[in-house]
C-alpha cells in the first residue's frame, strides 16, 4: 500500500446536522489534506499542517474538488444488475416476471464471478465504497461476491437469501440446506479481509415457518452478523404475508416472533407500517431502510422518515438495485428528496450527505471504521466534482455556499461527479470505456 497525501476541499460529518445552521455537526475545510497509510486516514486538517508532517509523502492534488467519505449504500441486490429498468408492473409480478427468472442464472458460479466483477465496477463507478448486498439462493453467488471484494480490498456485507416457497424451484432452498449453506458462509467469510456476513431471509412470502426458525438460530448462533430482509413495501405484499402467517399481529410480528429484530436488523422498504410496528421498530432498535427510486419505480408507497424519526427510530437509505432504478446515492439522495418533498418533509441537503456516508455507517454500527474522514477510520474516499457536467457548471456560477453547492450534486449529479474513489486508500475508479459499448453494439450487428 502506497502512502498518500491528498489535497482538496475536506468535508466530515461529526454527527448528524439539525438543520442548515447545525456548524458544529461537520468539519468542513477549504484547503484540506488527508494522509492516508495502510489503507486508513493517517491524519486529517488544513494542508499546510498535513503536509509539514509529511514532506516526502507523494501528492495528489484534487483541488477545487471535495473530498468525502465514501458513500454507503444499506440495501442493494447483487443478482439485480440485468433487471434494473424491467418495465410495466409492481412489486410481486415485478418478482415473478423479472426478478426470479434472472436470479436462477446464478446457479453458474461463472456467471457469478463475472457478475460480481461487474457489480463492484458499477458500485465503485458511483462512488460507493460499502454496500448491504443481497446475493441469490445459490452460494455460489456470495462466494463471487467475497472473492471480489476481497480482491479489492473493499468494506462489503451480504449474504445469501433465504428462500423455500412461492418461488421457481431453482431458486428455492429448504430450511436444513438454508442454514447448512449459511453456516458455511459465515465460517468462510465473516470477518474475513474487510467481509461481514448478513442473515438474509428475503421477505416472509418466500419463507416457511420452518426456514424462519432456522434464520433465528443463525441469528442466535451469530450476534457477530447483522440481519437483513423486506418490509412493508406494498399493499398486496402485506395481505399475502397477513394470510401466510394469520397468527402474527401484523408483518413485522412475523421477524418479531422469529427474534430477527435487533440493531443489527435492516428492513427495506417499511413503507406502510402500522403503529404497533413503528413502537416494536423503536423498541428493538431495527432499522427501516428507505429505498426512494425503488418506491417511485414499482409504484409502492412514500416512506415517512420525519415520523419515523419522532419516534427515535434511525434510518438508512439505499437505492434497491434493481428495482431502483440508479447505484448512485446522488440520484438516490435526490428522489428521495422529492419523496419526503411530498409529505411537507424538507430533506436538507447537509442531513442528505450526512445520511449517505456518516449516518448510514452508524445505523449499520460501523461509524469507528467507516463513512467519516475522521483520523484513524478506513481510507475510503470519494472526490466529487461539482462541474462534472456543463449544467451543473452553469448553475454552480450562482452557486453561494456549501450547502448550495450540496444541493446541486444531490439533484444534478451522478457517476459524472465522482471525479476519483479511494478504496482502503488505494485510487480505484477506473476510467470510463465508451468503445467497449460501441464494440460490444457492432459486434451484434
Ligand atoms: N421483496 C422481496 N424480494 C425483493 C426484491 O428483490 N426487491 C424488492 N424491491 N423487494 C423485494
Ligand atoms: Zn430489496
Amino acid at each position: 500500500m502506497t502512502d498518500r497525501l491528498l489535497r482538496g476541499r475536506l468535508l466530515t460529518f461529526n454527527r448528524e446536522p439539525q438543520g442548515g445552521d447545525d456548524i458544529d455537526a461537520y468539519t468542513y475545510i477549504e484547503d484540506g489534506g488527508l494522509l492516508l497509510r495502510n489503507g486508513l486516514i493517517e491524519n486529517q486538517g488544513p494542508f499546510a499542517d498535513l503536509v509539514s508532517e509529511a514532506p516526502n509523502v507523494p501528492l495528489v492534488d484534487h483541488r477545487p474538488h471535495l473530498m468525502l467519505a465514501g458513500f454507503i449504500d444499506p440495501h442493494i441486490h447483487f443478482p439485480q444488475a440485468q433487471v434494473i429498468a424491467s418495465w410495466g408492473s409492481q412489486l410481486l409480478d415485478w418478482l415473478n416476471n423479472y426478478t426470479f427468472p434472472e436470479e436462477t442464472r446464478f446457479a453458474d458460479p461463472d456467471h457469478c464471478a463475472r457478475m460480481a466483477s461487474r457489480f463492484l465496477d458499477q458500485l465503485i463507478t458511483h462512488g460507493t465504497t460499502t454496500a448491504v448486498a443481497f446475493c441469490s439462493v445459490h452460494k455460489a453467488s456470495v462466494d463471487a461476491f467475497f472473492s471480489e471484494s476481497t480482491k479489492r480490498g473493499l468494506r462489503m456485507l451480504g449474504g445469501k437469501v433465504l428462500m423455500d416457497r412461492n418461488a421457481p424451484d431453482g431458486l428455492c432452498d429448504k430450511p436444513q440446506s438454508g442454514y447448512d449453506d449459511s453456516k458455511a458462509l459465515i465460517a468462510q467469510w465473516q470477518g474475513l479481509a474487510r467481509n461481514g456476513y448478513v442473515i438474509t431471509p428475503r421477505f416472509a412470502i418466500t419463507s416457511t415457518p420452518l426456514q424462519m426458525e432456522m434464520a433465528q438460530a443463525l441469528a442466535a448462533e451469530h450476534p457477530e452478523c447483522h440481519v437483513q430482509t423486506h418490509l412493508s413495501e406494498n399493499k398486496e405484499e402485506i395481505a399475502y404475508t397477513e394470510k401466510l402467517y394469520p397468527n402474527a399481529r401484523d408483518y413485522l410480528d412475523v421477524y418479531q416472533s422469529y427474534g430477527l429484530l435487533g440493531e443489527k436488523t435492516l428492513l427495506g422498504h417499511s413503507v406502510h407500517l402500522k403503529s404497533r410496528e413503528i413502537s416494536a421498530l423503536a423498541e428493538t432498535g431495527a432499522h427501516p431502510v428507505f429505498c426512494p427510486t425503488s418506491n417511485l419505480f414499482l409504484g409502492s408507497g412514500l416512506f415517512d422518515n420525519a415520523g419515523l424519526r419522532a419516534k427515535g427510530i434511525s434510518t438508512g437509505i439505499a437505492t434497491d438495485v434493481g428495482a431502483g432504478t440508479s447505484y448512485s446515492m446522488l440520484q438516490t439522495l435526490n428522489e428521495g428528496y422529492k419523496v419526503l418533498q411530498l409529505q411537507g418533509q424538507s430533506l436538507h441537503p447537509l442531513q442528505a450527505f450526512h445520511w449517505a456516508t456518516r449516518g448510514n455507517a452508524s445505523v449499520l454500527g460501523l461509524e469507528d471504521r467507516i463513512g467519516t474522514l475522521d483520523q484513524g477510520t478506513e481510507a475510503d474516499i470519494v472526490i466529487l466534482n461539482s462541474r462534472s457536467t456543463d449544467a451543473m457548471a452553469l448553475r454552480m456560477e450562482r452557486c453561494n455556499s456549501l450547502s448550495e453547492e450540496l444541493f446541486i450534486l444531490q439533484m444534478m449529479g451522478d457517476d459524472r461527479a465522482i471525479e476519483e474513489v479511494y478504496v482502503s486508500g488505494e485510487p480505484s475508479k477506473k476510467p470510463a470505456s465508451p468503445r467497449a459499448d460501441i464494440t460490444q453494439f457492432l459486434a451484434h450487428c
